[in-house]
């Protein structure tokens, strides 16, 4: 059958079994590989995009449930003016450890910023709850999550902790790594 799924804001069109998942769409018929696959059981949520703004577990979701409709990537987060302030807040905050669960992480945090600007620290927790970390790092994730809400917007050419002067403040942690934003972006495949 064939599928049309707007995804990151492009109509893409695929002839895909009936039984195929959302995520095998996105990774094996668009190459998109920064959504991560883990359990295919939904029960790690590293396979987390946005459908039509929500988070989803795309293991979950046929291929074909989704014609139609609007999925958001990590590849779609960043914008013409820059990384999204949540991908920011990853790097500043060293959210990213192995970078596995990031991507879902980072998507489930814009949609909640979205629809909650100024989440409480409980309020991040319960977005996330459905989300494995097998880093267990779940407190620079949170701090990250944070730090995007103290950051609604980039300015285009802006240097990471510019507009605040706090730039690792929270944990007196180095300097970013250095492949932190290809991991964000979900250029590490
Ligand atoms: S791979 Fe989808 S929930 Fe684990
Ligand atoms: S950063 Fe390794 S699984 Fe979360």
């Amino acid at each position: 059958m064939q599928v049309t799924i707007k995804v990151n804001g492009e109509d893409r069109s695929a002839e895909v079994e009936a039984r195929h998942l959302l995520v095998r769409f996105l990774r094996d018929d668009l190459g998109l590989t920064g959504t991560h696959w883990g359990c295919d059981t939904s029960n790690c949520g590293t396979c987390v995009v946005l459908l039509d703004g929500e988070p989803v577990k795309s293991c979950t979701i046929l291929a074909a449930m989704a014609s139609g409709h609007e999925v958001r990537t990590v590849e779609g987060l960043e914008g013409a003016e820059g990384l999204d302030p949540v991908q920011q807040g990853f790097i500043e905050n060293h959210g990213l450890q192995c970078g596995f669960c990031t991507p879902g992480m980072m998507l489930t945090a814009r949609a909640l910023l979205d629809r909650n600007p100024d989440p409480s620290e409980p309020e991040i927790r319960e977005a996330i709850s459905g989300q494995l970390c097998r880093c267990t790092g779940y407190l620079n994730i949170v701090r990250a999550v944070q730090w995007a809400a103290r950051h609604p917007a980039q300015q285009p050419g802006g240097q990471p902790g510019e507009q605040d002067g706090q730039a690792g403040e929270q944990d007196g942690q180095a300097a970013a790594r250095a492949d932190a934003p290809a991991e964000s972006t979900g250029r590490a495949a």
